[in-house]
């Protein structure tokens, strides 16, 4: 991890901080692979549910462009992702593109996939992963650097229509506002003390926060965030705020490169709620490896786009974690406000959020079937998604519906491109319980080449020498031991 130059400093703005570097240089050095540890949570996002809604309101914005002669018949059209991650979003994207109707089909003909991510590595990483190569190959999925803070995005060579933003606004700076009942303000400043040397991560520094006077509009650059957060904090006696100019200044650039009409989808973790804001608190820092995360306030950008007449629809449910935006940066559209109700204000992706996590909890007080069952409804929903037929086959196999288990875990292997869930084992778990000791051999085998175990070589060992294939059990039963020895376990 490189370094990032910390000296004992004075107090500085949140915004301004070097965590903010230290949370840019961890993404440049790590790439894709936090999404891939579970380090960074991704699934809320990228899974297949929101992919295929989304790919739906694509195709129900382009019907509305081309009708009101934005965009014409059967022109390439562009679509930007920013803050891709490890790009499965996309890859699940252009998958519900591709298996849709012959309209999704030709829809996809038509289409560019801008790619993009603040980090190098990142982008590369999901541009060579094993779903979106192919697309890359073809021509579909163009990767590309591009950092919110940069002073231009990329350039497209066809209407850009469609801007995507998954859990990427609460991935940047945001400037955090106290207003007092006086209707003056504050911003959260904080100190930094290293708690190494050579600080290379977020756990290496201690952070002392304090709230110092400041002049609503000294607050931002432009000069237009003064006047949102005066409608949004206005009549509100005491109000804590994470206003995420940085994010909306990416959107002011944009807005002009957009198609007349176009639209750009925000989808973050945050409140959808005004309550949220008040009273005084220090917000907790949130953490993801070691990446940053702040809320973002769905409400911010109700007022943002009346304070520049662009249009905007967004969830609302108080109780969801998740939330998703669309804002028209050339004015309101009814038909596309009608096409958000209909294909992004469903709940189903919170719906597999919350069955996934029942899941969990079911399995983790061992109630094995009630966890089949979720991760069964989770399967339903998102077919495509490895991990949920991954936890169908653990849970199945903890009931003993072996033959369920084997047939969930087949599919979750053809899926599991880039085998991120050890599915080799489950395969030779099960194949081993129900009586097919050559099958489990070779699942077992499958699964050292990825994920060299100890349980699993030792497994290996006991099923050979059951077969009386003695020399490969010596064998096995080496490798056992080694791997164990390396691995401490
Ligand atoms: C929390 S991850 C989300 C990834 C993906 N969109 C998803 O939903 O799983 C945030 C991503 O934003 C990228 N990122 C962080 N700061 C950025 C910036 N200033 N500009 C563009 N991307 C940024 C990170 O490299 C990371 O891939």
């Amino acid at each position: 991890m490189p370094a990032v130059p910390i000296l004992a400093e004075p107090f500085v703005r949140i915004d301004h901080s070097p965590l903010w570097r230290l949370h840019a240089a961890w993404w440049a050095e790590r790439g894709a692979a936090p999404f891939a540890t579970g380090e960074v949570p991704s699934l809320a996002t990228s899974n297949g549910v929101a992919a295929s809604e989304r790919a739906a309101f694509y195709a129900a914005l382009v019907a509305r462009l081309t009708e009101r002669g934005s965009i014409a018949d059967d022109a390439p059209l562009s679509v930007l992702e920013i803050g891709a991650g490890d790009g499965r979003f996309a890859a699940n994207f252009l998958r519900a593109l591709a298996e849709g109707d012959a309209a999704a089909r030709s829809l996809l003909a038509r289409t560019r996939y801008l790619l993009t991510d603040a980090s190098q590595r990142v982008v590369d990483e999901a541009a060579a992963s094993p779903r979106l190569a192919p697309w890359v190959s073809a021509g579909v999925v163009r990767p590309a650097r591009l950092a919110l803070d940069a002073a231009a995005p990329a350039p497209t060579d066809a209407p850009l229509v469609l801007v995507i933003a998954n859990y990427v606004a609460s991935a940047v700076p945001a400037v955090h506002l106290q207003r007092h009942a006086d209707g003056s303000y504050r911003t959260l400043m904080v100190q930094l003390s290293p708690r190494t040397p050579i600080p290379r991560s977020l756990a290496d520094v201690d952070v002392e926060p304090a709230w110092e006077p400041v002049a609503l509009d000294a607050c931002c650059d432009d000069p237009r965030h003064a006047e949102v957060i005066g409608r949004l904090t206005r009549g509100l006696a005491e109000v804590t705020l994470a206003y995420p100019d940085r994010y909306l200044d990416f959107l002011l650039r944009l807005a002009p490169d957009l198609a007349p009409g176009g639209v750009i989808v925000t989808t973050d973790c945050g409140h959808a709620d005004e309550r949220a804001l008040y009273g005084h608190f220090t917000p907790a820092l949130h953490t993801y490896g070691g990446s940053l995360t702040e809320a973002l306030h769905f409400p911010v950008l109700d007022a943002f786009a009346a304070a520049l007449g662009w249009g905007v629809a967004r969830t609302d449910e108080p109780l969801d974690p998740l939330h998703t935006a669309i804002l028209i940066p050339s004015g309101p559209d009814a038909a596309v406000a009608a096409a958000f109700d209909a294909h992004l204000d469903t709940g189903r992706v919170m719906a597999l959020m919350d069955t996934r996590a029942a899941g969990a909890y079911s399995l983790d007080d061992g109630e094995h079937r009630r966890a089949l069952r979720c991760y069964l409804r989770c399967v339903a929903m998102d077919p495509w998604e490895p991990e949920h037929r991954y936890r169908v086959g653990l849970a199945a196999i903890a009931d003993e519906y072996y033959a369920l288990a084997i047939h969930h875990l087949l599919v979750g292997w053809d899926e599991d491109l880039e085998r991120r869930w050890d599915i080799a084992f489950e395969l030779g778990r099960a194949h081993a319980l129900v009586g097919e000791p050559d099958a489990a051999v070779t699942w077992y085998r499958r699964s050292v080449e990825h994920a060299p175990h100890p349980v699993t070589w030792a497994n290996l060992a006991h099923l050979l020498r059951t077969l009386g294939r003695d020399a490969e059990a010596a064998e096995a039963e080496r490798r056992a031991a080694a791997s164990a020895e390396i691995s401490g376990r």
